[in-house]
């Protein structure tokens, strides 16, 4: 059975002692919470790890990173890399989030290989991925999606998929307000997995969870998580209030 996945993108928010707070609030609202095949995850700032692994031990709660640098290590003033997370005992690491394609140029191939330093480095990877609205707009969203995971995902092996996890997040709803209807994404993570399946066999395309992320609330996220094909989401505003992302593990 696949896992479904609940998992917080904190994007620059939160110092440490922010961090704290956040998780414990979180930690304590789920510790009632009977969700075995549920995976909870939140990312803070690189800043914030540290102190989130302490206060997340015990608990259902993972940590995960929003970025890495795809070289190994060296004169990269600024970067960190995957061995800079695994040596602080970080395990997952979000990658191809639209804000690093929109902001800092970050491009298919660029993602690639920090995915493959990522496996190279035993780091489970979330991999974002989506259409902009224009896209959207003139029907081109299939397309671009295939192309996206043509470019940052076909060169892997089948077994690499065990270490990753897919979030469609259309570029369009994302901080905006705006969701996919449950339709628009279930028809997407479903050819996302048809895509995955003529590649690299059913039997990997079904394993694989895919998240969905875009203004996700407690409003809107059942409505969505029950789409067959939908194992979660990727959750940004809404992850920074404890009662709303609370809520939303709920709904799954
Ligand atoms: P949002 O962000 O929930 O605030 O739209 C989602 C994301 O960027 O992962």
């Amino acid at each position: 059975m696949r896992k479904k996945i609940v998992a917080g993108n904190w994007k620059m928010n939160n110092g440490v002692q922010e961090t704290e707070k956040l998780i414990n609030e979180v930690k304590d609202s789920i510790s009632i919470l009977d969700q075995k095949n549920v995976r909870v995850i939140v990312a803070p700032s690189f800043v914030s790890l540290t102190s989130a692994l302490e206060n997340a031990k015990n608990s259902k709660i993972e940590v995960a990173a929003q970025n890495m640098h795809q070289e190994k290590n060296g004169a990269y003033t600024g970067e960190i890399s995957a061995e800079i997370l695994r040596s602080i005992g970080i395990k997952t690491v979000i990658l191809g989030h639209s804000e690093r394609r929109q902001y800092f140029g970050e491009n298919d191939k660029l993602i690639a290989k920090k995915i493959d330093a990522a496996l190279a480095n035993n780091l489970e990877i979330i991999f974002c991925f989506g259409e902009l609205l224009d896209q959207r707009k003139l029907e081109n969203h299939l397309l671009e999606v295939g192309s996206q995971l043509k470019n940052s995902l076909f060169h892997l092996k089948a077994e690499d998929f065990k270490n990753i996890i897919l979030a469609y997040e259309p570029v369009w709803a994302i901080g905006t307000g705006e969701t996919a209807t449950p339709e628009q994404a279930q028809e997407m993570h479903a050819f996302v997995r048809n895509v995955l399946a003529n590649k690299f066999g059913e039997k990997t395309a079904n394993s694989i969870s895919i998240l969905y992320g875009g203004s996700v609330k407690p409003s809107n996220a059942e409505e969505i998580f029950s789409k067959e094909d939908v194992d979660g989401g990727l959750i940004g505003g809404a992850s920074l209030i404890a009662e709303d992302f609370v809520a939303i593990i709920k709904a799954i």
